[in-house]
């Protein structure tokens, strides 16, 4: 799960980064223990003595400054040949007019996530099959944001206006933590990721499950709370399959009951969590774009009875 070491890598691609890390840290460690162990020698054996007699007195050694010098331009071509290896293996280029398996729009405060092939949308929860390299656009609709996940080794700057590439991927199932890692406005810091690496078959079954339209609920809270999405604008920025809401301003909500956490990590995805959040979204997340729209218990229930049916 999360680790958060670049000891513990969990895809090729932070492997590749994290043998890079070693080779340069053993590198940088002979050097720190040669220069130390000089240093220590010519203290203690040309320390102040007794007698007072200055020792020999040394102006250039040119062998000596020849072999450190070449000595120097060698250890950094080492670790430029072993970088640019690590760069190729880490961020190896999609090869022209190669289509992405998944398009990622960073927003203030929350990730859009769409599947190109299966044309599913999601938000802030990105499901990928294990094992496979996923090519991922990396956009953004608003400011500079950067798509973090340090277990996956994949770190990179969602421009506006310019799309990004990098390589997704996870050697084992399981929950990859990231976070939004350039500062973007007010809720920079609940911009959270959660990568879901799910074994094929288990992806497939959430795909299928994502691509089906929720029903109309037509009586009870439900049904009240499905009118009242419609007259009270949440239309205007939201989509929810299968209904007049079409907007890609805000998470697409289709199936926001089936998440794990509301407002990109902000509270876990619970009915009561959705009650507070969507009576006072600002008290959660203080400058988010969701609007509060003083509603009154009974609305906040209707509605939590509504997006629930969202699964
Ligand atoms: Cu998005 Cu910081």
């Amino acid at each position: 799960m999360l680790n958060n070491s670049p000891f513990s890598p969990a895809s090729p691609e932070a492997q590749a980064i994290t043998h890079l890390f070693i080779f340069v840290g053993i590198v940088i460690l002979a050097i720190f223990v040669l220069v130390a162990t000089l240093v220590l020698y010519a203290v203690i054996r040309f320390r102040h003595r007794p007698d007072g007699a200055e020792p020999r007195q040394v102006f250039g050694n040119s062998r000596l400054e020849k072999t450190w010098t070449i000595g120097a331009l060698l250890t950094v071509a080492v670790i430029c040949i072993f970088a640019i290896r690590t760069m190729h293996e880490a961020d190896a280029s999609p090869r022209p007019g190669e289509k992405p398996n998944l398009v990622i729009v960073a927003h203030q405060w929350w990730w859009e996530a769409r599947y190109p092939e299966s044309s599913v949308v999601t938000a802030d929860e990105i499901h990928i099959p294990v094992g496979k390299p996923w090519l991922v656009e990396l956009k953004s609709a608003d400011v500079i944001h950067d798509w973090w996940v340090p277990d996956l080794g994949r770190k990179m700057d969602a421009i506006p206006g310019h799309p990004n590439h990098f390589w997704i991927q996870a050697d084992k199932p399981g929950t990859y933590l990231g976070t939004c890692a350039e500062y973007c406005g007010a809720q920079h810091a609940w911009m959270r990721i959660r990568v879901i690496a799910e074994p094929e078959a288990e992806f497939k079954t959430w795909e299928q499950q994502q691509l089906e339209v929720p029903p109309i609920p037509v009586s009870g809270e439900a049904a009240a709370g499905s009118k009242l999405f419609n007259d009270l604008t949440c239309v205007n920025c939201h989509t929810v399959a299968g209904t007049p809401a079409q907007a890609d301003i805000g998470p697409d909500l289709t199936h926001v009951a089936s998440r794990e956490t509301l407002a990109a990590g902000r509270l876990k995805d619970t009915p009561e969590n959705l009650g507070k959040w969507i009576s006072n979204p600002q008290a959660y997340k203080p400058g988010a774009h969701m609007p509060d729209f003083n509603l009154n218990p009974a609305q906040v229930q209707e509605l939590v009875a509504y997006l629930e049916t969202l699964k």
